[in-house]
């Protein structure tokens, strides 16, 4: 297989939730591949790190944080990229998140907790999709959703994020259908994988070996092999794929 298939030179990808753990580990991809890249997240300082990480790989890059549940610095965003890079070609929806508030009996959890959940993981990944849709459209780009297995089964005591989750899958599927042939849209479902997410869990030894045992790969993934698929469903290697779920989840699933 040539490697250009995976050349991603004279594309501009935006990463939510790229400043740390597997939208960092996605981002640092993105930017090794050729491709202009802007990491972006809530936090002003992480977003210098890892803007200044993307352009020591040789990137072009722009510094514009994004609290994806806030549709006005969405547009603030794509405004940007469009005036300062030319417009995203490739938009990876990984910003997530899975709070306190939102664990335990769904009748514990109160409705403020699960908008909030849908608000970042799914309504967020709508909106990016939704104000980037013009310029994916004039270059022919690609959408990717950082779902989850907890998009494809269900997990107990999760209820807000395994609803967020399977509702990113719905998503991608329909944005597919509607973008086709123009704009590929594509999700991944990783398993466990080692970031500040699921650093409370990899504490807990019961809990961890739990989830080891569960996982036929027999550990947790690290960032960088969620971020390989990523960069898989973004390149021309993946021309012929659109409205698919590709789990990364060491086995999680077959079982
Ligand atoms: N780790 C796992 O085991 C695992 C498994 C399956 C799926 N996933 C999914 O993979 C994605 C990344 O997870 P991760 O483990 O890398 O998490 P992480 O290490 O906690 O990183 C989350 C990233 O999202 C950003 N973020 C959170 N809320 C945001 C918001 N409202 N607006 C913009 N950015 C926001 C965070 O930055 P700020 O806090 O600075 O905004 C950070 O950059 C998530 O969608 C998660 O559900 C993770």
């Amino acid at each position: 297989m040539p490697n250009e298939l995976f050349d991603l030179e004279g594309e501009v990808a935006v990463v939510t939730g790229g400043t740390r753990g597997i939208g960092l580990a996605i981002a640092q991809a993105f930017a090794d591949a050729g491709a202009a890249v802007v990491p972006t997240s809530r936090s002003e300082d992480a977003v210098d790190a890892a803007v200044e990480d993307v352009r020591d790989r040789g990137a072009d890059s722009l510094a514009s944080p994004v609290d994806v549940a806030d549709e006005d610095d969405i547009t603030t965003l794509f405004d940007r990229v469009e005036s300062e890079l030319g417009g995203a070609d490739i938009v990876v929806n990984n910003a997530g998140f899975n709070p306190d508030d939102a664990l335990g009996k769904p009748e514990d959890v109160s409705a403020d907790a699960f908008d909030s959940v849908m608000d970042v993981n799914l309504r967020g990944a709508f909106l990016c999709s939704k104000h980037a849709a013009e310029r994916l459209h004039e270059s022919g780009g690609s959408v990717i959703n950082v779902a989850s297995v907890g998009g494809m089964v269900g997990l107990p005591r999760q209820h807000p994020y395994v609803a967020s989750k399977h509702g990113l899958v719905g998503l991608t599927r329909s944005l597919a259908l509607d973008w086709a042939p123009t704009v590929r849209v594509n999700a991944v479902a990783p398993g466990y994988v080692s970031t500040d997410l699921t650093e409370g869990l990899e504490a807990n030894d019961r809990l961890r070996q739990s989830i080891i045992d569960r996982t036929p790969i027999d550990r947790f993934a690290e960032p960088e092999e969620i971020a390989a698929p990523v960069l898989f469903l973004a390149s021309d290697a993946a021309s012929f794929v659109t409205g698919s779920c590709l789990t990364v989840d060491g086995g999680w699933t077959a079982q």
